[in-house]
């Protein structure tokens, strides 16, 4: 496991509300990247089938309750678990598409504005795992993604929430995010994906350095 310079896959995350249409676009550029010939695959945090996902499950479903704290941490250990996998793919070569990460289990935790959870401190217990070399956040506003179907079924669907959410979003923003209107049609937000992501593949496999959170 290595974060130094040698070809690598890439660590491409998406980002944003619930209901945004980041799992569509997930899947159809896993098969694009596929398409091409790059070693490509999907994930997805929460990964709900590990005995720390279900128990991120129960909570979100609101069959548990738990201590604020303690489902921020058992997000983290949900990512923490699959950290040395995560490695051992990307310097397979394998590119790892992957619906949501770090920056929604800090996103949602400091939305709940609890003073004891500030954003540092949700941030610093994600120490250890990879950067993501882009960060593809789907942007729409709470209002609009709560008209979808299927919206209001967990936990935080609820759009006075998920606005206090893009705001703790928006606070993580650096230059590795790429914001894309997730308003449009299927196609037309791929397309636009699809043009950021290559060129971040391509440097990936090239040898460009795995970075850090939160370097
Ligand atoms: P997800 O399974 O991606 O649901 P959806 O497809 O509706 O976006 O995420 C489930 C919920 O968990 C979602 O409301 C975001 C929240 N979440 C956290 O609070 N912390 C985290 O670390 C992650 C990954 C998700």
């Amino acid at each position: 496991v290595s974060y130094g310079q040698s070809s690598r896959g890439a660590l491409i995350v998406f980002e944003g509300g619930d209901r945004c249409g980041k799992t569509t676009q997930c899947r159809k550029l896993v098969e694009r990247l596929r398409s091409q010939g790059v070693d490509a695959v999907m994930w997805r945090f929460p990964d709900r089938s590990t005995s720390i996902g279900q128990a991120i499950n129960a909570y979100l479903v609101e069959q548990s309750h738990m201590d604020d704290a303690v489902a921020h941490l058992l997000f983290a250990a949900n990512r923490m678990e699959k950290r040395e996998e995560m490695l051992r793919l990307l310097s397979g070569r394998t590119t790892l598409v992957v619906d949501r990460y770090s920056y929604s289990g800090v996103a949602y935790t400091a939305a709940k504005g609890v003073p004891h959870l500030s954003m540092d401190y949700c941030r610093a217990v994600e120490v250890g795992l990879p950067a993501a070399d882009l960060v593809i956040f789907m942007d729409m506003t709470a209002e609009a993604t709560a008209a979808r179907g299927g919206y209001g079924q967990e936990r935080y669907e609820k759009v006075d929430f998920q606005q206090k959410v893009m705001k703790a979003f928006e606070a993580l923003r650096d230059e590795r995010w790429a914001v894309i209107d997730a308003s449009g049609t299927i196609d037309d937000i791929h397309q636009k994906v699809a043009a950021v992501a290559e060129p971040v593949v391509q440097r990936a496999l090239a040898g460009s350095a795995l970075g850090r959170l939160w370097d």
